[in-house]
């Protein structure tokens, strides 16, 4: 049975992180001088198991959901996420499964991943040169293990593959186009992602986000695009091809052009924490009911009660104020 919020939106999509940790300290994440050797990450216990998410996951679809996106921090890094996958996609009513990751692990794993049942693979990218990449990731990372990462998910049929490119003013928008040059004609979609102020690390500011309508002018006097229509009804990018016929684009805009009224998405954190928005304070705590010995009827009725209640639009509300209220951070539920 589909529930619906109070803005009529139903719960279709369950996004899952499954580590805190990741193999990168990208400046705009988890910078170093928060995430360094200080930092406390989750201990394992603290982690729900593979059979603890898997159960939610069968609740979950009872209401509903039918999509699940893998996340991190660096989903790949969790010992033997394969297994997850192949636990997941063996739950009825699951159609779709991704995973977002920063692609570093994927050439030991897409094969795997497939085989286990993963549908689709995003791959996060934020730079084309090397130089530039490498000072965003900020562990000496080079860009051609990414690549090699992007093939092995493409030889292993987990194509097409879309690329996240985060653009912050003064980090990378001369990326844009050679970003768009590299892409253009390989069948994977690139997607351009305006800056967001995320959890309260990264020291958002409205100058830092170069515009949806800035990215799309700029691809568009290089190599002219037109709109296409939605995949399906509230996809988060908007789509564009390239006149020329050399494929897809697509671009976020979540700050100048929010989408919150098509927005059917519920996050998990590694802890177990149900974030009904992304730019969310503080979850709902179903580890508890997990670990407190809950029914799965019980389980059920909390998350159709707080569902019911959801009245999230953060993108539609955000201002230069907003922007500093407590947020959860990306790396802890994953984007
Ligand atoms: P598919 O269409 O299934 O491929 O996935 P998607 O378009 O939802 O893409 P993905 O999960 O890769 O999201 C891309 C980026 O869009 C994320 O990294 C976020 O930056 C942003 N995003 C996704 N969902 C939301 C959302 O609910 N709210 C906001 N504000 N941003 C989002
Ligand atoms: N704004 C937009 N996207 C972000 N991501 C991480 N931080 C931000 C931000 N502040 C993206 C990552 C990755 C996905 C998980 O979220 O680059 O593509
Ligand atoms: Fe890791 Fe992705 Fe965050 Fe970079 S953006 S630090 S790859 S989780
Ligand atoms: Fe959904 Fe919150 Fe993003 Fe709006 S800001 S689209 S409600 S996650």
């Amino acid at each position: 049975m589909s529930i619906r919020d109070t803005l009529n939106r139903p719960l279709r999509d369950l996004r899952i992180s499954v580590t805190d940790r990741c193999n990168f300290r990208c400046v705009y994440c988890m910078p170093k001088e928060l995430f360094g050797s200080g930092h406390a990450f989750l201990p394992r216990d603290e982690i729900l198991s593979f059979e603890e998410i898997t159960r939610l996951t069968r609740i979950f679809t009872e209401h509903g959901v039918s999509k699940l996106r893998i996340t991190g921090g660096e989903p790949l890094v969790r010992h033997d996420i394969e297994h997850f996958v192949a636990m997941v996609a063996a739950v009825e009513g699951i159609e779709d499964i991704t995973l977002t990751t920063n692609a570093t692990l994927l050439p030991g794993k897409a094969e795997a991943l497939r085989e286990a049942g993963l549908s689709r693979i995003t791959v996060s990218l934020d730079a084309i040169e090397d130089e530039v990449f490498r000072q965003i990731n900020d562990v000496g990372y080079p860009v051609d293990r990414v690549l090699e990462g992007i093939d092995a998910a493409s030889a292993a049929g987990l194509g097409p593959i879309k690329v996240n490119m985060v653009v912050k003013r003064g980090m990378n928008e001369e990326q844009i186009l050679p970003m768009a040059r590299h892409f253009r004609g390989t069948g994977h979609i690139l997607r351009f992602i305006e800056f967001m102020d995320v959890g309260n690390s990264n020291g958002w500011r409205m100058d830092d986000v170069v515009t949806a309508a800035q990215i799309r002018d700029t691809l568009d006097a290089e190599w002219p695009i037109e709109p296409l229509d939605p995949n399906y009804p509230g996809e988060v990018a908007s789509r564009y091809r390239y006149r020329d016929g050399a494929g897809e684009v697509g671009i976020i805009s979540s700050v100048t052009e929010p989408f919150c009224g098509s927005c059917t998405r519920a996050r998990l954190s590694a802890q177990g924490e149900l974030y009904t928005c992304l730019f969310g304070s503080r979850g709902h705590d179903f580890r508890a009911l997990l670990r407190g010995g809950a029914s799965d009827a019980e389980i059920s009725e909390f998350l159709s009660g707080l569902w019911s209640l959801r009245a999230d639009r953060y993108s539609e509300l955000r201002t230069e104020e907003t922007a500093h209220l407590p947020k959860v951070e990306m790396s802890h539920i994953g984007g």
